[in-house]
């Protein structure tokens, strides 16, 4: 699909090229994708690398403002050491081979959640990777990392019952202490493989956005899955409780 901005689009077709502002992704179904193949699960997270790059070029073609994919949950702990170090291999890998492109490609690149739990060379990698692409003025690419919604609430309470008298403490201040408090309001949340949750991610700023539960699993998601997710949001009517 070609940008689809709404101002340059044929009136009639308007409902079908409305572009979400901000899509974020559960990208589940990477150890079910691997399992379905015989191969081992770290298999799968490889191919949903993949997947990653495939749908970041796909959002970008399309004018999504931004994207936020969650990687790793702050719950992802709880899974056997050797895959938490599949994972955090591939995300040294990712933005290894991938920033130069992210950089050209004029993308800003963010974290939202706690990375800083992690080893601290990956750490240093990721805020060299976000400084160098900190000038940029193109799309947001936002990586979820060691984020929980719940954990990012409990964080800002915090911030603001030091800061701010009981009385003013409203969703707005509440807002502007969110890890996403700079990005654009939360449109579409897709998450892949069937499941029908939000797993921790985004409760807040889901408020109002629209939910898709794709039964694709997240390796197998690529450009038209991306473009047939918005299109369905396009056909969707947002009322947020009025009328
Ligand atoms: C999503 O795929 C990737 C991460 C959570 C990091 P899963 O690893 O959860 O894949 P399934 O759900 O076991 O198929
Ligand atoms: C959600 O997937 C987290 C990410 C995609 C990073 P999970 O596979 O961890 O979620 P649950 O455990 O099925 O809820
Ligand atoms: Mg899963």
């Amino acid at each position: 699909m070609e940008q689809g901005r709404v101002s340059t689009a044929p009136v009639l077709a308007a409902a079908d090229t409305t572009i979400p502002r901000h899509v974020a992704i559960i990208m589940d179904g990477n150890g079910r994708w691997a399992k379905r193949r015989h191969l081992p699960r770290a298999a799968g997270h490889k191919a949903g690398v993949d997947a990653v790059r495939r749908v970041t070029r796909a959002a970008r073609a399309m004018g999504i403002e931004a994207l936020t994919l969650y990687a790793f949950s702050s719950e992802n702990w709880r899974r056997p050491e050797e895959e938490v170090g599949e994972l955090m291999k591939l995300l040294r890998f990712f933005i290894r081979s991938d920033l130069a492109e992210l950089a050209r490609e004029n993308v800003r690149l963010r974290v939202i959640g706690d990375y800083r739990a992690f080893s601290p060379d990956l750490v240093a990698l990721i805020d060299d990777a976000i400084a160098r692409t900190a000038a940029n003025s193109g799309p947001l690419l936002v990586i979820a990392l060691n984020y929980g919604a719940q954990a990012e609430l409990a964080a800002a309470a915090r911030r603001l019952a030091a800061r701010l008298p009981a009385e003013r403490i409203d969703e707005a201040a509440i807002e502007a202490e969110l890890d996403t408090a700079d990005l654009p309001p939360l449109d579409l949340v897709i998450r892949t493989s069937g499941e029908q949750r939000l797993s921790n991610f985004l409760l807040w700023q889901a408020a109002y956005a629209e939910l898709l539960f794709v039964d694709t699993l997240w390796p197998d998601f690529d450009a038209e899955a991306l473009a047939d997710a918005v299109a369905v949001f396009g056909r969707r009517q947002r009322r947020y409780g009025g009328l």
